[in-house]
């Protein structure tokens, strides 16, 4: 069982939020997903009709907004003032704007003040927390109990892309897709506030050659070998 953080950090379609639900469930552990909290606060800048490039009016908006997390691995939530958003903010709108929204220094202080509330929380009961995100290892929890930094070719992570939005019934396209995922990645890690960046302490794993099953094994057995 885990007592502390298990911070997973990597550019998207690593497969971390399926491997990051998995391996909480598995463990007994609660659950965090910091992605969903960038998008809520980018769908409420979108519904404020705000441009996301406007880093004022996004830190106006952003202060004005109530974001309610369930941390259940097996039915998370997000709520924004009170609306189950959970599907919307894995649209196309918020998924074009996130990377804009979550570059504003004055929304990284505020979400990430309220990360660190729902993981002190969470560490009141037994069982620990993962958290997945971009910046767990590095600002959030610099003393996680194990930091991965998951990681595949952006081909391998298009792909992944595409099958979920496909099963998920939104329109799969695997060019647009591709493109969208490189566009991210020169954001996320270019950004100057807490770019994407594996923490120094944190482990790799490529998962371009390893099924769900494969990456949460070995997971398990980082787990049990340090969490
Ligand atoms: O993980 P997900 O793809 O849902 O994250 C959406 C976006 O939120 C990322 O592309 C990134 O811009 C931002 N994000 C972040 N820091 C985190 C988690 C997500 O900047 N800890």
């Amino acid at each position: 069982q885990l007592r502390g953080v298990v911070a997973l950090d990597g550019p998207s379609g690593t497969g971390k939020s399926t491997v990051s639900r998995g391996l909480a469930s598995e463990l007994g552990a609660a659950y965090l997903d910091t992605g969903a909290m960038y998008r809520a606060v980018t769908l409420a800048v979108l519904r404020a009709g705000v441009d996301p490039d406007d880093a004022v009016e996004v830190g106006r908006v952003t202060a004005g907004v109530k974001l309610e997390m369930g941390t259940d691995p097996l039915r998370p939530s997000v709520r924004l003032d009170g609306d189950d958003v959970e599907a919307e903010i894995r649209g196309p709108e918020v998924t074009g704007a996130v990377s804009a929204v979550s570059a504003v220094g004055a929304v990284r202080e505020q979400l990430v003040e309220q990360q660190r509330g729902l993981i002190r929380e969470a560490l009141a009961a037994p069982g620990g927390m993962v958290v997945e995100g971009r910046d767990i290892g590095t600002v959030v929890v610099p003393d996680a109990a194990l930091k991965v930094f998951l990681t595949a070719s952006s081909h391998a992570r298009a792909q992944r892309r595409t099958a979920q939005d496909t099963a998920e019934g939104r329109e799969g396209d695997l060019e647009r897709t591709h493109a969208d995922v490189q566009r991210r990645d020169a954001l996320d890690s270019g950004r100057e506030v807490s770019p994407l960046k594996q923490a120094d302490d944190a482990v790799e794993v490529d998962t371009t050659e390893l099924d769900v099953r494969g990456v949460l094994g070995r997971l398990i057995e980082l787990v049990a070998e340090r969490g």
